[in-house]
């Protein structure tokens, strides 16, 4: 009995030892073998609520090989060892910065967060689509609010070695004046962010997308440039918008127009957010759930509408591209299309940490394999200004 204690002893240490080294070192089989469909089981609100510990933890080690050189990028006087950053939504109270800098991101945004704590909507209100690798969302908005999330920023914002951060700044669902909120945020997060976003594009606030509207953005950006630039900080952080992908080609004009004039000038564009729309040839059960769609079936469209602003803006205004990106492949194709950098989440959720690494990986041989050294040279490469 004791000889049999022993050896089940020996094998559920030994089991779960070699499980926490695979899960520690971010073993790329390990992770699709075992970890991610293990997550897929959970719920996914659970599940993301689960990967959010590992990440403030640290359960990951630190990447140890520094990031090939040509993946190097400086932007806004930034230093970004690599493009490849984790999109607003993933870590919105801003735990995990270090863990995720950690995993390998070369730049890490927090958010969206709003100026007063809220819930957001009730649950369910994450759904997975499997058969589609795509996420549907209606989180709307659920935030701590700037103090506590400011907190957790100015703390890693101190440390020697850290992330490049930036702050997606939301509005509260109960804010008649829009533009309060974004003020509100640029004056809270200023001096501490390396960069700010307005975020008018997530679905899952009422009214939120209209703000798009020509004459409303104009007025917002307006108050918000003023803002920034009244900020008495030694640097002051480059502003972006974040767009939807569901515009029509004049609206997408009327944006452009907007963000070259001087006094509502941008900084940069994030393209884009979620979709409504819903593509005819999702296969998921869950595809009617109402919410913003992202991964996969929105690859493309992103492609296209980065494709899109950097020719309305004639590459003078740098591009974040997000949306589907889940290979090195995908990341290059976006640099192509006009994007300086590029975001994930949806792969990340599905992939987990070692998708990082591959991007990376995959993005660095591509680049050399077509003859460019650097991103900066392959940018909008395949779009006419
Ligand atoms: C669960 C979830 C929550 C999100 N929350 C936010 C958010 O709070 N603010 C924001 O600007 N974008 C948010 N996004 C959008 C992402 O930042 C990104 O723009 C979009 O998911 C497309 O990228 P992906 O296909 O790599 O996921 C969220 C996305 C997901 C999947």
């Amino acid at each position: 009995m004791k000889q049999l204690t022993a050896m089940v002893t020996i094998t559920v240490g030994g089991t779960a030892a070699f499980a926490g080294l695979c899960i520690w070192n971010g073993n790329e089989n390990f992770y699709r073998d075992y970890v991610m469909p293990f997550t897929k089981r959970l719920d996914p609100e659970t599940s993301h609520r689960l990967a959010v510990f590992a990440m403030k933890h640290c359960l990951i080690r630190k990447q140890l090989k520094p990031d090939p050189e040509s993946l190097a990028t400086k932007l806004w006087g930034l230093n970004f060892s690599n493009p490849v950053g984790l999109a607003a939504g993933f870590d919105k109270q801003a735990e995990a910065i270090q863990g995720l800098h950690r995993t390998g991101f070369g730049f890490v945004e927090i958010g969206s967060v709003t100026p007063e704590p809220q819930e957001g909507n009730t649950s369910p209100r994450v759904f997975r689509l499997n058969e589609d690798a795509g996420l549907i969302n209606r989180y709307g908005f659920n935030s701590e609010g700037h103090e506590a999330v400011y907190g957790r920023v100015k703390l890693e914002s101190e440390k020697q070695e850290r992330a490049v951060i930036g702050v997606n700044l939301g509005k509260n669902k109960l804010t008649p004046v829009a533009a309060e909120d974004y003020v509100a945020g640029v004056k809270k997060f200023g001096e501490i962010a390396d960069y700010l976003v307005i975020n008018v594009s997530s679905p899952n606030t009422p009214g939120l997308r209209g703000l798009q509207q020509k004459a409303e953005l104009e007025n917002l950006i307006t108050l918000v440039v003023e803002a920034r630039n009244n900020l008495s900080v030694s640097k002051l952080p480059p502003l972006l918008l974040k767009i939807a992908p569901d515009l029509s080609q004049e609206e997408k004009k009327d944006i452009a127009d907007v963000v070259l004039k001087d006094k509502c000038r941008v900084d940069g564009i994030i393209v884009c957010n979620t979709t409504i729309s819903r593509p005819s040839d999702l296969k998921s059960e869950c595809k009617s759930e109402a919410g913003g769609l992202s991964g996969q079936p929105l690859k493309d469209i992103s492609t296209r509408c980065i494709r899109d602003f950097y020719r309305l803006t004639g590459g003078r205004i740098p591009i974040i591209g997000v949306g589907g990106v889940a290979s090195g492949q995908d990341a290059y194709e976006k640099i192509l299309a006009g994007a300086s950098l590029v975001q994930l989440y949806t792969s990340f959720a599905f992939q987990g940490p070692p998708v990082v690494r591959r991007i990376k990986r995959e993005l660095d041989e591509i680049l050399r394999s077509n003859g460019y050294q650097s991103i900066a040279e392959a940018v909008g490469k395949s779009s006419t200004k």
